[in-house]
């Protein structure tokens, strides 16, 4: 029985989806893997049944695939599938959630206010946001709590600009969290367990030429310099491996996730989120950090399915 490659769905990251899922399939022909690809659609449980796939890998970002929901269908089905179980994907999904988790690990990860939208509408009075913005200093990011590739996200230089971005996380979800901004140097982390335990690859730094690393950015090419590895010292390399696989360890994940973190000029590594169905589109960074490592993508990828499967 073939991998079966799951692509599309119907989150606001479909189309980055699609072209991880097309990514990833093709990376597992090239090491030999017999491979079948399908979007998420009413016909998925029949397709399942009928073909009973060897193993998933669940290429799906945003709802339904990094909250758990499809994940939970394939432990209903017993079939094996790469990456975080429903409950941790879930938590890990969630920002304010995962934020939570690895503070309490021990990581530094930036302060912050989850607000609600009913609560907005209540108290989403000027002082409100005054007293938001005395909490949090200046710029800020506003994020929905739980989405992916910075859609709905704003860096708020001005307290004018905060309803506004408040409004624009909405449009992805019931909650919105409002992160103090840490001034610093971005990096991916990811961490593959491929059976001897999780292991961090090379961390990638992340240029944006406009200065922020906003859904454009991520998936035009040319529009982001990458440093391939991240151009650390060797302590600061060291400590965004602990800290991503930490991260990858507090939230309980399997086999697959990818941390971003900032490096602030004090070389104090932050947490800001980890995706459990990081992109492997062509300018996504883990097929950078696996090139950096000096890895086939395909073997990489091939390695997680016989984890996986065992
Ligand atoms: N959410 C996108 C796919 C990423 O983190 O790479
Ligand atoms: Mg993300």
């Amino acid at each position: 029985h073939a991998v079966l490659v799951l692509a599309g769905g119907l989150s606001h990251e479909r189309d980055v989806s699609l072209r991880s899922g097309r990514r990833v399939a093709e990376a597992l022909r090239g090491a030999g893997v017999e491979v079948a690809e399908r979007d998420v659609d009413a016909g998925l449980l029949a397709s399942l049944r009928a073909d009973r796939p060897s193993c998933v890998v669940p290429m799906l970002h945003g709802e339904t695939g990094e909250d758990g929901a499809i994940r939970e269908v394939l432990e209903l089905m017993s079939i094996p599938y790469v990456g975080a179980t429903p409950a941790a994907s879930r938590a890990a999904f969630d920002k304010p959630v995962a934020k939570m988790v690895v503070a309490r690990a021990g990581l530094h990860t930036p302060e912050s206010v989850c607000l609600p939208h009913e609560t907005f509408r209540e108290l989403g009075a000027a002082d409100v946001m005054a007293a938001l913005v005395e909490r949090l200093g200046l710029p800020l990011m506003v994020k929905p709590a739980r989405s992916g590739s910075a859609l709905g996200c704003t860096v708020v230089h001005d307290a004018e600009q905060l309803p506004g971005a408040m409004v624009n996380a909405f449009a992805y979800g019931s909650v919105a969290l409002l992160e103090r901004f840490v001034t610093g140097s971005e990096v991916a982390v990811p961490v593959i367990d491929d059976g001897a335990g999780p292991r961090a690859l090379p961390a990638i730094g992340i240029r944006p030429d406009g200065g922020v690393y906003d859904y454009t950015a991520r998936y035009t090419a040319g529009s982001t310099e990458f440093d391939v590895p991240a151009d650390l010292s060797p302590e600061v390399a060291a400590e965004c491996a602990r800290v991503a696989v930490a991260a990858h360890q507090a939230l309980g994940l399997r086999d697959l996730s990818r941390s971003d973190l900032i490096v602030d000029a004090d070389g104090r590594v932050w947490f800001l989120e980890v995706n459990v169905a990081p992109g492997f589109t062509e300018t996504s960074t883990v097929p950078l950090s696996v090139q950096a490592a000096e890895l086939d993508l395909g073997e990489v990828v091939a390695g997680l399915v016989r984890f996986a499967v065992d």
